[in-house]
Parts: C-alpha cells; sequence; structure tokens
C-alpha cells in the first residue's frame, strides 16, 4: 500500500455497511492493482470465526466481481478480531496486529464512533495512521464539531477522510471535466442564464431493514445533508485552479459557506413525506410507520426537498432545489440545470417546448442536453431534441474510488472538516422548523410520485 501504511482494519466489520459497500469496492480496489498491497483485519462485537470471516470477505469480492488472485488471496489471508472499540486497551491490541502503519475505518454509527475516537485519543498511534469515518458524521453541527475538534487532536486533518460515496461517483466526478474542460458551459454558467437547479435522487428502495440508522437519520439527513449538498457544491463552485485536495475542496467549502435555505425561511422552503403501503414494480412495501424496527414518535420522513440558494454573485436569485425520497415510482437520479428562456424569439414561431434543459443523470450514468430547434415539418415551428451520451463506467465503484484515496492518503475525495460543519449549518434551520412542526409531515403511497399536493417534479 502506499506511502508506508500496512494495514487497513475495519471496525464495524460485521455490518451491512462492510458487507454490501466497502468490501465489494475494497475488492475491485485490490484486484485492479491501484494500491501497493497491505492486509485486512475486520474487528466487530460478534464472535466471528477466521474461516467465516473469510468467507464473508471473499462473498463481498465476489459481489463486485473482485475475483482476481490479489482480491482472492486478501480474502485468505484476513483476521477478524472480536473486540469493543471503545475500550483503550482493546484497540491496543488490536494496533499490535498490524502491519506497518495503519489505516482505520470506522464503519460504525455516530454515538460509537466518536466513543471509539475518545478511546482512540488514550492509545499512542504510530505517525501516518489514516482515519476514514461514515456518514453521517456527527448527528448535528455541535456534534460534528466536536468531533471534528476531537479528531485533530489525535491526528492532523489531512489524514483524516470523512467518506462520502457520492463523490467517488464517477458521473459526479464527471461534473468538473463537464464543467471545466469545455468552453461552452462556464460562460452561460450564472444566474444571468440559468433558471434554476434541481438535484434530485428519488429510490424505489425502501427502508431494507435499516431501521436502526434510518428512523434516527430520515431523508433530509441521510441524503440531503451529506451526499447531495456536496454534489450541489461541485455544481455552483468556482472554478478551482487544480483539482487537487486543498483546491477542490476549498472551491467547494466556499459554495457552502453562502448557501442557505431559500429566504431564510426553513418552514416555507422545504417539504417532508412519509410512505404509506403501496407497491413497486409488483412489490409490496408495509406502510413505513409498520416496518420492523421504526418507531412512528421520531415522525421520521422518507422524503425531504428543500430549496436552497447560494448567496453570491454568480448564483444570486437561482433556486437549488435539493430532494431525495424513498419508496417512489420511478428511480430518477439526477441534476438538471433548466437555462432561462431567451430574451427573445423572433415573431412567427409557433411551438413553446420549454426552456433548454442541461441533465445528468447519476443512475443511469448518461448526460443529455434537451435544446430547442426548428426544421422538422413546419421550419417555424420550435420543436425540442435531445442530444444524449452515456458516460463511460468508472473503473471502479464510488467506495473503490474513495477507499484508494484513503489507502494512498490523497484526501481530495474526502471531506474535509469545514464541509461537513457548514452542511450541518445549512440543514439545521430545516431539522429545527421540522421539530417544532412548522412543516406538515406529508404521505404518499409506496409506489407513487410523492404526495399529490406536490404536484409535478
Ligand atoms: C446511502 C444512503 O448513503 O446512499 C442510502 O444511506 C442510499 O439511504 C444510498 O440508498 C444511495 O447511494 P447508492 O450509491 O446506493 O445509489
Amino acid at each position: 500500500m502506499a506511502k508506508g501504511i500496512g494495514t487497513l482494519v475495519i471496525f464495524g466489520a460485521g455490518g451491512d455497511l462492510a458487507k454490501r459497500l466497502l468490501l465489494p469496492g475494497l475488492g475491485q480496489l485490490v484486484d485492479s492493482g491501484r494500491n501497493d498491497p497491505f492486509t485486512l483485519i475486520g474487528v466487530g462485537q460478534d464472535a466471528l470465526s477466521t474461516s467465516s470471516w473469510r468467507s464473508r470477505v471473499k462473498k463481498s469480492f465476489e459481489s463486485s466481481g473482485a475475483t482476481g488472485a490479489k482480491a482472492t488471496a486478501l480474502a485468505a489471508e484476513t483476521d477478524y478480531i472480536r473486540a469493543d472499540v471503545t475500550d483503550p486497551s482493546a484497540l491496543e491490541s488490536i494496533l499490535g496486529k498490524c502491519d506497518g502503519t495503519p489505516a482505520f475505518y470506522f464503519a460504525l454509527p455516530p454515538r460509537v464512533t466518536i466513543a471509539a475516537c475518545a478511546a482512540l485519543a488514550k492509545v499512542d498511534l504510530p505517525d501516518g495512521t489514516v482515519f476514514g469515518l461514515e456518514k453521517p458524521f456527527g448527528t448535528n453541527l455541535a456534534s460534528a464539531a466536536s468531533l471534528n475538534r476531537q479528531l485533530v487532536k489525535i491526528i492532523p486533518e489531512n489524514r483524516i477522510h470523512r467518506v462520502d460515496h457520492f463523490l467517488g461517483k464517477s458521473t459526479v466526478l464527471n461534473l468538473l471535466g463537464l464543467r471545466f474542460a469545455n468552453r461552452i458551459f462556464e460562460p452561460v454558467w450564472n444566474s444571468s442564464n440559468i433558471e434554476r437547479v434541481d438535484i434530485v435522487f428519488d429510490e424505489q428502495l425502501g427502508l431494507e431493514g435499516r431501521a436502526g440508522y434510518y428512523d434516527h437519520a430520515g431523508a433530509l439527513v441521510d441524503m440531503i445533508q451529506s451526499h447531495l449538498l456536496l454534489v450541489m457544491a461541485l455544481v455552483a463552485m468556482e472554478p478551482p485552479s487544480s483539482i487537487g485536495a486543498d483546491d477542490l475542496r476549498g472551491a467547494m467549502a466556499q459554495v457552502l459557506r453562502a448557501t442557505r435555505v431559500w429566504g431564510g425561511r426553513a418552514a416555507q422552503a422545504s417539504k417532508r413525506a412519509r410512505y404509506t403501503a403501496g407497491t413497486i414494480n409488483g412489490r409490496k412495501l408495509p406502510s413505513y410507520v409498520r416496518e420492523p424496527g421504526v418507531d412512528a414518535k421520531n415522525g421520521t420522513e422518507t422524503l425531504a426537498h428543500v430549496v436552497f440558494e447560494v448567496d453570491n454573485w454568480r448564483w444570486a436569485g437561482v433556486p437549488f432545489t435539493l430532494r431525495s425520497g424513498k419508496a417512489l415510482s420511478d428511480a430518477r437520479k439526477e441534476i438538471v440545470i433548466t437555462f432561462k428562456d431567451v430574451p427573445h424569439l423572433p415573431s412567427g414561431f409557433t411551438g413553446s417546448p420549454g426552456p433548454a434543459a442541461l441533465r445528468i443523470s447519476l443512475s443511469p450514468d448518461d448526460i443529455s442536453l434537451d435544446l430547442n430547434i426548428n426544421g422538422q415539418g413546419d421550419p417555424f415551428t420550435i420543436d425540442r431534441v435531445v442530444l444524449n451520451t452515456e458516460f463511460g463506467a468508472g473503473e471502479l465503484e464510488p467506495y473503490g474510488e474513495v477507499l484508494s484515496g484513503l489507502l494512498s492518503n490523497d484526501p481530495t475525495l474526502s471531506v474535509r472538516a469545514d464541509e461537513i460543519e457548514e452542511c450541518w449549518r445549512i440543514v439545521e434551520p430545516v431539522l429545527a422548523a421540522w421539530k417544532k412542526d412548522s412543516v406538515k409531515l406529508e404521505s404518499y403511497p409506496a409506489g407513487s410520485s410523492g404526495p399529490a399536493s406536490w404536484g409535478r417534479r
């Protein structure tokens, strides 16, 4: 592994995240040969024999097609340690089993991560130790800020990788090339030419057995506070002079600092809803509140919609609408840049298909430019044409991409402390308005496109 890191230790190794996302991404990364060899240790609360752990790792690797010699060898040699990661002496003994410099990956709920960091502060860590921390990072602005303060007492900021796998999605990264490697977009990328920006991540998936986490997070924290605000930052940021960690993250942080809820009025700028029983693609879903582990008293939303503004010269007056929800009819996952109408359409033209728009789809990974032209049939009628192309798939799944950064200690795709705190600061007025019930919790049948009153998306 690059630059002296010899062992990746996954805390929370027995959990769903490790199984479904982390290990499959890791297997792909290992087989790609992008990083130098390292050893892998899984740490969890459950009793698990070495052979069952190895077969779990192998299965997870296989699920992403990571069946090459390198991934197979790593799965055959990995060890599992049953330990309480909030106990400093257990951490010391884990450290004793690491080869070379360790990277600790916290695939843990926020409260356990906080306790584990407190324990790690009491342990003598080797120089160069790297931390990877999963979202949600903290549970609000105060706890995120406090965790950040705690972390930099243990290791320097540039070795703390706050992971957001959306920053490893190839299409999200393609935004950089699209915006900054073409002359045609940047001159119109501003409030003089853009009417609105919508960033939508609607999923057909329901709760999928994740009540323990999701019922305390909800759609706003699960998707908007983290992933979608970072995507928005890439859409709205000023051109950085390089895509190195400092320039890129500095540009993202700058735009996040300028972001607030539309008009500063959280209750008017946000909507929330929760799914009731319904059917999606023939699959029946119970009402959210009847899902195992859900406490209706938590009032958790499964669909969140918030309008933000970016208070700077470039974006003044342009609404950025971020929306995400579960159990919806369509898996609509896209960034839509809607342009303003032309200042004057020569009289004599008929037809008005609406303003031009650029759509960047996160699934499937493609891009479309909706343009108005005349010519087909009646040459004086304006019609819509769509120029579309697929983005080539990235070499690695998003987790493989962010793990590559972590293991080579390149923090470009990690979220910096100030970015995380800004994301919490931006959503806190909405969380407060919802807590006070200033915004009604609406409902929608699973398999619909959301509450009928929200109208067309
Ligand atoms: C996760 C959220 O971070 O991202 C999930 O916790 C969501 O609720 C997921 O489904 C979406 O990401 P992806 O990459 O699976 O589309």
